[in-house]
């Protein structure tokens, strides 16, 4: 039976067969104009009762999906189609496509290349749960009410320590607003600079969840291309100016490049002629493999730069934490705007995080996992040459969880992408992250973070079976 059907523990088993079949005629199993399998055979084949079965076609022949033919049997109704329990979810906002959704789908079971995502299995769940327990069994009546829109006050002077050591920004925590990870960060952001008259500038690629928060404003979206040095800068509108400028200078998403000193300056200097503030997305970049982690552009401008940071990637997403560093004058305007939202990010879990770090734990995660994250990189990175040698240019490998394989000649598209499916591989043409379309299409964004070794192994031979 379907997991549809199973997960509603709740429903009775007629409900259950009755919620089965209507996945079944919808998702399109039963064909219009097909006859029904025998309430007998189809009784023998769920293991349910043949009266519950004769009840249930009863009541989708009165609702219209079937139709009793006397002394022939039960038919599907033909209905032009049309589906309406996906209604819902295809329309909702033209720019989110079913692709996009199921990319999204975190419980693939198979090998999935997906960019910038965690070993799940690795996340460090005892001391969590220690971390957790401790918060639970000290707190006050008071905790369990609600609290800061800001952020717990421990977490953002944590927050605060682990950016002074690791990308030299300087902030107070008051100027540190936590949120439901970068995602809420960004949106928040958008929310308050961004209305229809005004225009974003944007790192094209990027993420297509991020371009999607940006088009919710209703801002005119301007793509800006990227290179080796990151953004390029002298490509940034000059006839209007964009009331912000988003940009991954650490570790551009998705292809690497990391945003050269000449370029920051050119960037900041950009920003300030033009009263623009820069959004400043820093996903991933602890897990450097090359040289120290790359400071952050906000340590450069504290009146201009926005930081987002997350804590998605470092420990995982489900947590659904994530920070800003705001300039001050937009403190007051996004606690507002994050109290008119959500109240505040779960301040439990906040409270664990802040232990968690203190106790250093995050700091020895981090240093693990960049261990485990290098060689999966590595195996990656060899089994990409064994196999393709000369056909693959690779880049954008020195940081994060994910790289660029390039294929001169080839082109990834979602058909491609759809025979792998089927065969349990998935992987992320980079044509998908564009904003201006019909770029990069010969190149894809291969996540490493969540494959064992053995699975990069075989993930690229089914590739380049494919190829062949
Ligand atoms: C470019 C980029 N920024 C930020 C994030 C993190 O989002 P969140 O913190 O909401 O999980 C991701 C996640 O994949 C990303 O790709």
């Amino acid at each position: 039976m379907s997991t549809t059907s199973t997960a509603l523990v709740q429903e009775t088993k007629t409900q259950q067969v009755y919620t089965f079949l209507r996945d079944r005629l919808f998702g399109g199993i039963y064909m219009a104009g097909e006859r029904l399998p025998s309430t007998r055979d189809l009784a023998h084949e769920i293991g349910v009762s043949r009266a519950l079965i004769v009840e249930v076609y009863e009541q989708l022949i009165a609702e219209g999906y079937l139709e009793g033919r006397r002394g022939s049997g039960t038919y599907v109704v033909d209905l032009g189609g049309r589906n309406p329990l996906a209604a819902d979810i295809y329309e909702q906002g033209s720019s989110v496509g079913l692709r996009d959704l199921t990319t999204s789908d975190t419980r693939f079971t198979g090998i999935d290349f997906r960019p910038s995502f965690p070993a799940l299995d690795l996340i460090p769940r005892q001391k969590w749960k220690e971390a957790s327990l401790a918060v639970l069994n000290s707190t006050s009546l008071y905790d369990w009410g609600y609290a800061d829109p800001a952020g717990n006050e421990e977490l953002r002077g944590q927050i605060c320590r682990l950016l002074l050591h690791n990308k030299g920004i300087q902030c107070h925590p008051s100027q540190v607003i936590v949120t439901a990870g970068a995602t809420q960060a960004i949106m928040l952001l958008c929310k308050l600079l961004l209305g229809p008259n005004d225009a974003i500038a944007s790192e094209d690629p990027t993420a297509s969840f991020i371009r999607d928060i940006f088009a919710s404003s209703g801002a005119t979206i301007i793509p800006t291309p990227i290179d080796e040095q990151g953004l390029c800068v002298d490509q940034l509108p000059t006839l209007i100016s964009p009331k912000c400028v988003f940009v991954t200078p650490s570790h551009q998403f998705p292809f690497g490049s990391i945003l050269s000193i000449g370029r920051r300056i050119q960037l900041l200097e950009y920003a300030r002629a033009n009263h623009s503030y820069i959004i400043e997305d820093d996903y991933d970049s602890e897990f450097r493999y090359a040289g120290m982690p790359v400071r952050a552009l906000r340590e450069l401008d504290a009146k201009r730069v926005v930081y987002v940071g997350t804590f998605s990637k470092n420990m995982f997403p489900a947590l659904r934490l994530g920070y800003m560093v705001v300039p001050h004058e937009l403190v007051a305007p996004l606690i507002q705007l994050k109290r008119l939202t959500d109240m505040h990010s779960p301040a439990l879990s906040q409270a664990a995080l802040a232990k968690f770090i203190a106790d250093r734990h995050l700091e020895h995660h981090i240093n693990h996992m960049k261990r485990i994250y290098r060689k999966r990189r590595n195996r990656l990175l060899t089994a990409l040459g064994e196999t393709f040698g000369a056909e693959v240019n690779i880049t954008g490998d020195a940081a994060g969880l994910h790289l660029v394989a390039e294929f001169p000649g080839r082109r990834f598209d979602t058909d491609l992408a759809a025979q792998l499916e089927s065969q349990n591989i998935r992987i992320y043409p980079a044509g998908t992250y564009t904003i201006s379309k019909g770029k990069y299409e010969d190149r894809l964004i291969m996540g490493f973070g969540n494959l064992t070794e053995e699975q990069i192994g075989k993930g690229i031979t089914a590739i380049a079976n494919l190829l062949k």
